[in-house]
């Protein structure tokens, strides 16, 4: 079937559609429908049973692929790579299973898992779905203030951390961060799991902690716990206009079911195929594509613990692609401007086999068409770009690779997947003709493995999704559609900034400026970065009377941010200003700051203050450096 008929299948039937795509993973009982019109956006499977840890590795054992792959660690921080199979990861998860079941964890729990990119991070996800506990992964970038955070909205009864992370040239220990967290957060775990890495041991806190292999010592191992279609299967927290994050929910079973038809029909993977996200687990890209995705499909996934360059160089993805035959690799379009410009050429791109390489997919931020063109040329492979968000945890928008590779047009992502019916709004909520831009919208009801609600917040997931049109589900990006129904995504209507395809809250950033003594108003606003997509940049109006110098206030917030936030938000300046740019009724005209710091022409807005001020910034703006190409 072309897309256009499986598209067509999918709007004539939706109920059909989505039982057809259910039959691809296993039932301890089968759902009765699919579509469950309960909850806020309506549910998917609700009434079957299922175990997510099954489809992803016990059934592949029992299928005859205990011997292949399941897993592939390539480290070039550590210099090491080793392998799991399928039959190995089993047992490991099983013990490890059995190892929580013993200390407590059972049905519905919440586990918080702090760890960096190593197998036993999948295998904590996995032991948890095992026995039907709720996983909260947490990026290892965070803070320890993040952590904490989030330790209060999850209320785990278990943290599974590891010793340490490691950035090139340094350690990250995990442990004092998780020891910071626990103390600054009200709710306290009962015990936390450590996974002891040798680059650096963590002294185990008595009474609390216990030790990943010791704890295992002696356990039964646990066996799957079948849970129902719309039990979650784990939270993952995500940025909003807030400093408090988002808690996304995740069904198990629409999960399930759209993660085994998105590996085959997006990315053409089947079972025995090489597949590498090269993101983390602690983003929903690890979620899907690194961990429950691949290995739905019996593939092998790879944990890639490096980066695209420095690692040591930049061929470390040709490096990968060639020694474990990846057949598709899924990145960031951030990664492979690093990697141009270290090799402008693509030189080392010669230097290996790609024989099996197939397809590029690209999302999280932005793909420029410029970054897209020279994958092409230089890898002489599709170079997909793809768009979809946390929220959906699988892709909206996309060349469906599997089905059919249709024309690709630099700068879109490409056409709407079936089970999304996604339209372009004006602010009146209406359709606006092709080519006009608006707010992208996906008409409701959300298919499968999208989140029905925000955990423990169903008003703010009604608020910041459903009410402003009502009928559809609010993307928070802007774009438009052409003729032939290729989708553009130009822009964020929020606050959220996106940094090396990492999504960021200005506002979070701006909670942490404003608690500076000296900081008497701030704002924080994403400048385009040539190789980051954005970069946040802080703007502080001071106290009046302040007598630390201004370069001294600003090192002490870029310090703030990196410890509160961590040092994934980037935050690497700000400039101090008398005022900042409103409107008459106080609003801070950050779209427009953004457009002086790009050097992009714009309209003094009617509603401003006093347009002054925007001189003012101007010159601030060019004292440190923007716009950039000036
Ligand atoms: N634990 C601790 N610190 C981390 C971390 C982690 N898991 N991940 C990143 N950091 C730190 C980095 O060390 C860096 O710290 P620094 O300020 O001391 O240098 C900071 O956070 C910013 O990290 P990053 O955004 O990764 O930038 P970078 O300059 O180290 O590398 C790129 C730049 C482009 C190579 C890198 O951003 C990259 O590989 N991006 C691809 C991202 C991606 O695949 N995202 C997935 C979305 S699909
Ligand atoms: P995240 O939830 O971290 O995946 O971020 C989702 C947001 O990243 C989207 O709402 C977009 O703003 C942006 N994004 C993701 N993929 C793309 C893409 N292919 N093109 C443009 N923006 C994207």
């Amino acid at each position: 079937m072309s897309y256009r008929e499986t598209y067509a299948a999918w709007q004539a039937d939706p109920e059909a559609f989505w039982m057809d795509a259910s039959r691809k993973i296993d039932w301890d009982r089968p759902p009765s429908r699919a579509f469950f019109d309960q909850g806020p956006a309506g549910e998917w499977f609700a009434d079957g049973m299922l175990n997510a840890c099954w489809n992803a590795v016990d059934r592949h054992v029992e299928a005859g692929r205990g011997d292949q792959l399941a897993i592939i660690h390539d480290s070039p921080i550590t210099r090491s790579c080793r392998g799991i199979t399928y039959r190995e990861l089993r047992d490991r998860v099983a013990s490890l299973a059995g190892a929580l079941r013993a200390k407590g964890i059972q049905k519905g729990d919440r586990v918080i898992i702090y760890m960096p990119m190593v197998p036993e991070a999948l295998e904590a996800m996995l032991a948890c779905a095992r026995l039907g506990a709720i996983h909260s992964v947490v990026f290892g970038g965070f803070a320890a203030h993040e952590l904490a955070v989030r330790i209060n909205d999850a209320t785990p009864k278990a943290i599974i951390a590891a010793s340490c992370g490691l950035e090139p040239g340094r350690i990250v220990p995990y442990k004092p961060l998780l020891d910071r967290a626990i103390e600054e957060a009200t709710h306290k775990p009962d015990f936390c799991v450590i996974f002891q890495r040798e680059q650096e041991v963590a002294h185990l806190t008595e009474g609390r902690d216990v030790a990943w292999h010791s704890f295992q010592f002696g356990v039964e191992p646990a066996e799957c716990v079948p849970v129902e279609g719309n039990h979650p299967a784990y939270v993952l927290y995500t940025s909003g206009t807030t400093g408090q994050p988002k808690g996304v929910v995740r069904h198990t079973g629409g999960h399930m079911v759209a993660l085994a038809w998105s590996m085959k029909n997006v990315y053409d993977i089947d079972a025995g195929d090489v597949f590498w996200a090269a993101s983390d687990v602690g983003w929903v890209v690890g979620h899907s594509y690194i961990c429950y995705g691949p290995l739905a499909v019996g593939a092998t996934t790879i944990v890639f613990e490096g980066k695209p360059v420095g690692t040591p160089d930049a061929a470390a993805y040709w490096r990968v692609i060639q020694n474990h035959r990846v057949k598709s690799v899924f990145s960031a379009p951030t990664a492979i401007r690093a990697i141009r410009r270290e090799d402008p050429e693509g030189k080392l791109i010669g230097e290996y086999n790609l024989r099996h390489f197939k397809t590029l997919y690209l999302a999280g931020e932005r793909a420029d068409p410029d970054t897209i063109q020279w994958a092409e040329e230089k890898l002489g492979v599709p170079v997909i770009d793809h768009w979809w968000q946390t929220e959906t945890g699988w892709p909206i928008v996309a060349n469906p690779v599997g089905i059919e590779l249709l024309p690709v047009k630099r700068g879109s992502p490409s056409v709407t997947l079936p089970g999304y019916d996604v339209q372009v709004l004006d602010e009146a909520g209406h359709p606006v003709p092709a080519g006009t831009l608006g707010a992208v919208a996906i008409k409701l009801p959300l298919p499968p493995g999208t989140l029905p609600t925000l955990w423990n917040a169903e008003d703010r997931f009604t608020k910041s999704y459903l009410s402003h049109f009502p009928g559809y589900y609010e993307t928070g990006d802007a774009g438009y559609i052409d003729e032939d129904g290729y989708l553009y995504i130009m822009a964020r209507t929020d606050d959220v900034i996106n940094v090396a395809g990492h999504r960021l809250s200005t506002g979070a950033m701006e909670e942490v400026l404003s608690a500076h003594p000296a900081v008497a108003e701030c704002a924080v606003i994403g400048v385009a970065d040539s190789l980051k997509g954005q970069m946040p940049l802080g703007f502080l109006c001071l106290k009046k009377g302040t007598n630390t110098p201004d370069a001294q206030v600003v090192k002490e917030v870029v310090g703030m941010v990196r410890d509160q936030i961590g040092p994934v938000a980037a935050f690497k300046t700000a400039c101090v200003v008398d005022r900042l740019p409103k409107t008459r009724s106080g609003k801070i005209l950050r779209a427009t700051m953004v457009k002086i710091a790009d050097g992009e022409s714009f309209k003094t807005p009617a509603t401003i203050d006093d347009p002054a001020i925007l001189d003012e910034i101007a010159v601030a703006l060019r004292a440190v450096g923007y716009p950039q190409h000036a």
